[in-house]
């Protein structure tokens, strides 16, 4: 049986959705009427990484489990303790491809660092996730995108290396599934490294709009986090976007292609499956789009 944490979230929703069929799995949730799943085999449970009973419950009888956290704090060390009283044998643990920058110091990535090294010393099988920064994080851009055409970023000419959120589950779902990927690290990123500007031109060509890219300064960015995140992530944020602009995240790597068979997914190609999420579709050749107000309705 496989235990699947964060499944509201990114990448394990698509870690979900990927898993075969037939599979028997265990969802601990916190909200587990937020879990998006009609599958028999699936059972969702209520848990939580402060509630050491419910980690508990969630892991007992599972032998494999993929673990997200969020927060920074000790949810892996709190995880760790109930996997083992649990007697689960292999943790497939997203972290983040920042770990091995050596040059990356900020809090973010030094707390998936001690992460990894607990993993790493917990003497259970481990395997660890190192993406790239997911495509998905431009949905961030979908209100200015909607409502003034416009997409604000730091460091905007700086190539990055971003990957699909559904390669980074599809080879969770190979780590979780398959024997071969204990005591390895796999980084994982998109096919090229792509700036903020060409996002925003990608974008513009899919939505069949003209976007406009505007850069942001690092005051306005820790400013506008602030109001997001609590302060030492959003400062965080800003000193990884320091690693963007120096070239620290360009380089693009082989796993994805080589642990699944097939190129990694494009920003394009993401662009395009989510289209839906920064306006409406442009109208096909030959269609007509009514406008608001008019047709029998409005007469
Ligand atoms: N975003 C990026 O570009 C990026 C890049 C590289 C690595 N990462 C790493 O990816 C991880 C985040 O993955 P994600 O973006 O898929 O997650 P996410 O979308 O932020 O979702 C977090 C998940 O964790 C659950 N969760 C939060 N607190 C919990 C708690 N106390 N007990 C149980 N579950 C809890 C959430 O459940 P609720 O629905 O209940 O909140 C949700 O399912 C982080 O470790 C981050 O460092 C992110």
């Amino acid at each position: 049986m496989i235990l699947l944490t964060g499944a509201t979230g990114t990448i394990g929703r698509e870690v979900l959705r990927l898993l075969p069929p037939g599979l028997p799995v265990r969802v601990m949730a916190r909200s587990p009427e937020r879990v998006a799943c009609g599958r028999p085999e699936v059972r969702v449970v209520r848990g939580d990484f402060g509630d050491h009973e419910s980690l508990l419950r969630a892991a007992r009888g599972t032998r494999t489990a993929f673990l997200v956290t969020s927060r920074i704090g000790d949810d892996d060390l709190r995880f760790l303790n109930a996997a083992r009283e649990a007697g689960v044998r292999r943790v497939v643990k997203l972290s983040a491809a920042g770990v091995l920058d050596p040059l990356a110091d900020d809090a973010i990535t030094r707390w998936q660092r001690r992460n990894e090294e607990l993993w790493v010393h917990s003497g259970l099988e481990w395997t660890l996730l190192r993406p790239r920064a997911f495509m998905s994080n431009a949905l961030a851009w979908a209100p200015g995108v909607r409502e003034r055409g416009v997409v604000r970023a730091l460091y905007g000419s700086s190539g990055h290396a971003c990957v699909d959120p559904r390669d980074v589950a599809a080879v969770a779902v190979l780590a979780l599934t398959e024997q071969g990927h204990a005591g390895r690290g796999h980084t994982l990123t998109g096919p090229a490294a792509v700036s903020a500007a060409q996002q925003t031109a990608h974008l513009g060509e899919v939505l069949g709009r003209r976007l406009r890219f505007e850069e942001m300064d690092a005051d306005e960015a820790r400013a506008a986090l602030r109001g997001r995140y609590p302060r030492e992530v959003a400062d965080a944020l800003v000193e990884k976007a320091e690693r963007l602009r120096a070239g620290g995240k360009e380089e693009v790597g082989t796993a994805v292609p080589a642990l699944l068979g097939r190129p990694a997914g494009s920003f394009r190609s993401w662009a395009r499956d989510h289209a839906g999420a920064f306006g409406p579709a442009p109208a096909a050749e030959g269609e007509t789009r009514p406008r608001c107000g008019t047709g029998p309705a409005g007469s």
